[in-house]
């Protein structure tokens, strides 16, 4: 049996990032199990050339039309159910597994944990490098164990929860380990039964305008992805990588500062005593300067690209626009958030 997966050049990536940028990339290979990873780990190829390895391309912003290097697309499929006792279930999922998918897989099995994770595109692999986060819960909550393979060397390793150094957006594998590992699998560690997080904004409200009293956790998944529809781009019909910006978080201080000035900025409390403010906010109460005054960000749009008009803190892409587009709106709007609320808001997405 051959294990070399076949090489490619000059492969289109447009379908292979959710924004829809067209770029090109010299060689391109598709992995499909570790064998075949782990061959490409050893080759000429891999060691020389700029490498990227791609997960869902959720979120990726391609700024050139052309990548000089390697994509690593990492498309791996496999759930095990590893351990069942009597209320925990541990589950292993491969890297190139559908997220959405996953988690409609564990909520059909019963299994509490992910449900407030529903519908966020991309991939498993990907899930643990930024800690994807919604509704009150973000993947470190359930997450047991990954394993990764290192690229200088090809051998395997396993990161505990306490190696990965989970933050807010953030993990050892987008910092002090960036490009030194690839992940090949992620363990969850579920409950047969566990109390549902309804507390996160509007949940509630969304359960009681359906009439649904006391949800069960499919009600509760169906709850979020109906949510997340309502209020964010299908990137089937419209690009985009969900939310561009981080929320910021700053000193106690500095929000009660800007608190008198705006009393309604919406914020939340950090353990750390800081506040976060959501970015959302922040972008939609400012906007591109015009003759007539400064309109809004949310909704603005110049021609190939803007901001999404339900959800100020996504950037879309409509088509026949270029990443550097994309990248020169960021800029703008960091800027007017700076100059008017002295925060400096940074990108959620990784700029290639
Ligand atoms: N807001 C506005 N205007 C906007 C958007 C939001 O005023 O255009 C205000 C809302 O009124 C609300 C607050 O900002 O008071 C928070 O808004 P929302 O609940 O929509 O959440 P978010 O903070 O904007 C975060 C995550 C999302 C996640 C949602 C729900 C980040 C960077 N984003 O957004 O994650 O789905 O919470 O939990 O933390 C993603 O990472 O790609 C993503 C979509």
């Amino acid at each position: 049996m051959c294990i070399f997966a076949p090489m490619k050049t000059n492969v289109n990536l447009k379908s292979y990032n959710s924004f829809g940028f067209d770029a090109v990339a010299k060689f391109f290979i598709e992995i499909n199990d570790i064998q075949q990873l782990e061959a490409l780990i050893q080759s000429d190829i891999f060691r020389n050339e700029k490498r990227l390895i791609l997960s869902g391309g959720n979120n990726i912003l391609f700024q050139d039309d052309f990548f000089d290097g390697l994509v690593v697309f990492i498309n791996t499929k496999g759930i095990e159910i590893l351990q069942d006792d009597e209320n925990e279930v541990v589950v292993r999922a491969q890297a190139g597994e559908d997220w959405p998918d996953f988690v409609r897989f564990t909520v059909g099995k019963g299994l509490h944990g992910l449900e407030n994770l529903a519908h966020i595109p991309g991939k498993v692999g990907a899930a643990p490098v930024q800690n994807i986060g919604a509704y009150g819960m973000e993947l470190k909550d359930s997450f047991l164990r990954c394993e990764a393979i290192e690229t200088a060397t090809g051998r395997k390793r396993v990161f505990t929860k306490e190696e990965c150094r989970f933050g807010y957006r953030e993990s050892v594998f987008k910092n002090e380990l960036k490009g030194q590992y690839i992940i090949t699998s992620v363990d969850f560690h579920l409950q047969k039964d566990a109390p549902l997080h309804l507390e996160y904004g509007n949940i509630k409200a969304y359960l009681e305008q359906n009439g649904i009293e006391n949800p069960d956790l499919q009600q509760l998944h169906d709850t979020i992805c109906a949510i997340r529809d309502a209020k964010l781009p299908d990137v089937k019909q419209i690009g985009s990588c969900g939310s561009f910006f981080k929320n910021p978080v700053v000193e106690k201080g500095q929000f009660e500062a800007l608190q008198k000035e705006y009393p309604t900025m919406p914020h939340y409390d950090e353990p750390n005593g800081k506040v976060k403010i959501p970015a959302g906010w922040l972008i939609e109460h400012c906007g591109p300067s015009t003759s007539s005054g400064t309109a809004s960000w949310k909704g603005w749009r110049d021609e190939h690209v803007g901001v999404y008009e339900k959800q100020a803190l996504v950037l879309v892409h409509y088509g026949g626009g270029k990443g550097r587009d994309i990248v020169a709106l960021a800029r703008k709007i960091q800027d007017s958030v700076e100059a008017k609320f002295s925060i400096r808001i940074s990108p959620e997405v990784n700029f290639v």
